[in-house]
């Protein structure tokens, strides 16, 4: 099945009417559109005031900039080396956020802000300043707030049982999003991610979203094939938009989005369910192998599409990873299950009042003037594998935030030695640390004219975010990342950078 799919780049090109083959044995019944109400913009100006008239953002969760390397030096006719390569800019040394979970990734991408000015720090957080839920406000302040799966209705179902519990995840985001902007002004956006909880891409306002497509990820067996019909859901919402239509097929009145974006999970599947079979990631076990070579097929499938829609040369399409995932070395690996990092420290008579972990975590206490004792607990204790903690202060001074003035900055911020995974259960890889392996993440700028370049400057998946705003003419000066920030556009991509 997936052999047929290893379209030579320009084939692929060719190959654009196909449509999205089913993946036999597995059918999928519904999508979810969470649209929550609020004011609803017309959408009336094409605007064309930038050097684009679309840009899609396309994530592969889970890539490294070395899994792109290796790639096209291993299949020099794929489409990344053929035809991505040829036409793009390669940031090699992009990054991804602090922490690299999900949530603070995917903010980074579309909001241009860190969890300092955003207030997203993990899926699974704690805010001092809200009261848990169902407790009336009233008794101990102080709650977790878990913005994965768990806020479903019914998390074993493709369309998550529909909804979501109320207080949707829009109102904890403190900025707005690109799509936000694009709205505001008159353009169609839409996305698609892996739970319901990512309408917080809609933004504060609640309606940044013309259209959300997410089917429920945790619904999915745990087989590639599986993955890969997932990652099939959303290449089809993406063709369908690419041909003005709705996700499901549907003609969308409005037209085409100007602004939209997907992420793919068979990569990080692979490699938390199978890793890579030597210790530097040269090379990926059987389902990753797959995986990387899905994506290069089906994104040549997308690039056909855009030219089959006359959409390909007036589009910037960004493709890389929200971020990374480790440890690589599989043979090297030590698991600790994260709950022994509370165990540790509230051994010491320190109660904690939450702690996020997979390779790298975050704690918040329940007395925040035993953060120093806390940390001096975690780094005595060598089995655990903490490389390095930052505590009180010091998160302020490395320009996370103040724990003290801020309810949500926690109060430790932990990295993990390499080859520590702290994750609630064995597996090869996973993310949300601070190490090499999460944060080099593969970045390119893709459009037919743009002179092929390798830039070696480092810059921050936040830079997206700005890079799409402009890219559609859109004024900087409404993103908040941008604002509050600085956080500048790409380098190279625009004429008048150069
Ligand atoms: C790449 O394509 C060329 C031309 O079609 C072919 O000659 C060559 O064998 C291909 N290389 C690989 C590694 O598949
Ligand atoms: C919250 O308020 C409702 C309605 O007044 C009441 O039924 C419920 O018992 C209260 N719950 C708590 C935890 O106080
Ligand atoms: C969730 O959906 C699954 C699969 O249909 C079903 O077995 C389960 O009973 C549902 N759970 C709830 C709480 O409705
Ligand atoms: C497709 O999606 C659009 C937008 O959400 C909706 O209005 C329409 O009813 C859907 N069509 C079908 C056949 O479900
Ligand atoms: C996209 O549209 C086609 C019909 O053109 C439909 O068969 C397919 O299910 C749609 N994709 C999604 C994700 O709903
Ligand atoms: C390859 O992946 C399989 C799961 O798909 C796993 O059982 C096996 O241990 C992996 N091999 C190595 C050498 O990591
Ligand atoms: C395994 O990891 C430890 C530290 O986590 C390191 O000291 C050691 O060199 C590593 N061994 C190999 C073979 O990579
Ligand atoms: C180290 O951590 C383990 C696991 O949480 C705990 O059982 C042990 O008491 C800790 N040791 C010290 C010295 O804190
Ligand atoms: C950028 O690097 C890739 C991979 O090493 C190489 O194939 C490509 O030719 C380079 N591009 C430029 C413009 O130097």
């Amino acid at each position: 099945m997936v052999n047929s799919l290893l379209l030579a780049g320009a084939a692929a090109l060719a190959a654009a009417q196909v449509d999205i083959p089913e993946i036999p044995g597995i059918t999928y019944g519904g999508y979810s559109y969470v649209n929550p109400s609020g004011q609803w913009i017309p959408p009336t100006t094409a605007y064309s005031k930038g050097e684009y008239k679309q840009v899609v953002m396309l994530s592969f969760d889970g890539m490294h900039q070395f899994d792109l390397m290796d790639y096209v030096a291993k299949y020099p006719n794929s489409t990344w080396a053929t035809i991505i390569l040829k036409n793009g800019i390669m940031y090699e040394n992009a990054r991804a956020s602090e922490p690299s979970d999900s949530f603070p990734a995917t903010t980074a991408l579309f909001c241009g802000a860190s969890p300092r000015v955003s207030g997203i720090w993990w899926d699974d957080v704690y805010d001092r300043a809200l009261y848990p839920a169902g407790s009336n406000c009233t008794g101990p302040i102080g709650s977790e707030a878990a913005w994965d799966e768990s806020n479903d209705l019914n998390s074993s179902l493709i369309d998550g049982g529909g909804a979501l519990n109320p207080v949707y995840p829009h109102n904890y985001l403190r900025v707005n999003t690109v799509f936000e902007v694009g709205r505001a002004n008159g353009l169609v956006t839409a996305y698609a991610d892996k739970h319901l909880t990512y309408e917080f891409m809609n933004g504060p306002s609640g309606v940044g979203l013309s259209e959300i497509y997410t089917p429920e990820v945790a619904s999915v067996a745990n087989t590639i094939q599986a993955q890969l019909a997932w990652d099939d859901l959303h290449w089809s919402a993406l063709r369908n938009w690419t041909k003005g239509n709705f996700a499901n097929g549907t003609t969308n009145p409005d037209g085409p989005p100007s602004m939209y974006g997907a992420n793919f999970q068979a990569i990080t599947w692979a490699q938390t369910n199978a890793g890579y079979l030597d210790a530097l990631g040269a090379q990926p076990n059987k389902s990753l192998e797959m995986a990387l070579q899905y994506a290069d097929a089906r994104l040549g499938t997308f690039l056909g599409d855009l030219k089959a829609a006359g959409q390909l040369d007036s589009t910037l399409l960004l493709v890389g990873s929200k971020q990374g995932q480790g440890p690589i070395n599989a043979a090297n690996e030590t698991f600790i299950s994260d709950v022994h990092l509370t165990a540790s420290v509230e051994a010491a008579g320190i109660k904690v009042a939450q702690t996020t972990a997979d390779d790298g975590g975050i704690m918040w206490l329940v007395d925040q003037s035993q953060a120093q004792a806390a940390k001096a607990n975690l780094l005595a204790n060598t089995t655990l594998g903490v490389a390095y903690v930052l505590a009180g202060d010091e998160i302020q001074h490395a320009g996370f935030g103040s724990p003290w003035l801020d309810s949500r900055v926690p109060d430790l911020i932990i990295g993990a030695k390499v080859g520590y995974l702290w994750a609630s259960s064995p597996r090869f890889e996973d993310h949300g640390g601070y190490l090499p392996q999460d944060l080099n993440v593969p970045l390119i700028a893709y459009n037919p004219y743009l002179e092929p370049a390798n830039n070696s400057i480092f810059v921050s998946n936040r830079q997206v975010a700005s890079t799409m705003v402009k890219a559609l003419g859109l004024p900087l000066a409404q993103l908040d990342g941008y604002r509050i920030e600085g956080t500048p556009v790409l380098p190279g991509v625009f004429k008048w950078d150069n």
